[in-house]
């Protein structure tokens, strides 16, 4: 298999609906959740270049890093830690304007700015939750909320 990442012109919107498109049809053909995991971090990431676009998975009541794209990060968080310990443990996702106002977030990156982590619940248990920071300000809001759902729902 041999397929490049297109990239849609104009809006998030536009982006997305293309995006998504290509997602489906990556992760119709290959069933391993690793595999699928690391070509969705690299699309969103190359699609709208983040600062870090990746996933963490709940082993032994942790979130341990897995496949992800961008500046090394943390290992390890604990349940109810940082933006993606909290939307593991409320079960919904969070989105952030601003990291400094959040209280207690984890700064792997100094650059990051803002933040949206979607919990992915399989047989009715957080399994993974996908984190994206940005260098920017406010960079997410309900358009990416959407289609971020969405997109983990092929998962
Ligand atoms: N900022 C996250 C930690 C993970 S890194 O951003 C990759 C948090 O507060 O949970």
């Amino acid at each position: 298999m041999a397929e490049e990442l297109k990239i849609a012109d104009g809006t998030k919107e536009n982006k997305y609906a293309l995006l998504y498109e290509q997602i489906k049809s990556v992760v119709s053909n290959e069933s391993d959740m690793t595999a699928n995991m690391a070509n969705i971090a690299s699309m969103l990431h190359f699609t709208f270049d983040f600062l870090w676009t990746g996933f963490y998975r709940v082993v032994d009541n942790q979130l341990v890093l897995g496949p992800f794209q961008g500046p090394l990060a943390c290992s390890r968080i604990k349940y109810g830690k940082g933006v993606c310990g909290t939307a593991w443990a409320e079960r919904r996702t969070i989105v952030v304007d601003d990291v400094e106002q959040f209280p207690g977030h984890i700064a792997c990156s100094s650059q990051s700015r803002s933040e949206i982590v979607v919990p992915i619940v399989k047989e009715s248990d957080v399994k993974y939750v996908l984190d994206i920071d940005s260098a920017e300000l406010s960079t997410f809001d309900s358009t990416d909320r959407q289609w971020l759902e969405k997109i983990v729902l092929l998962l």
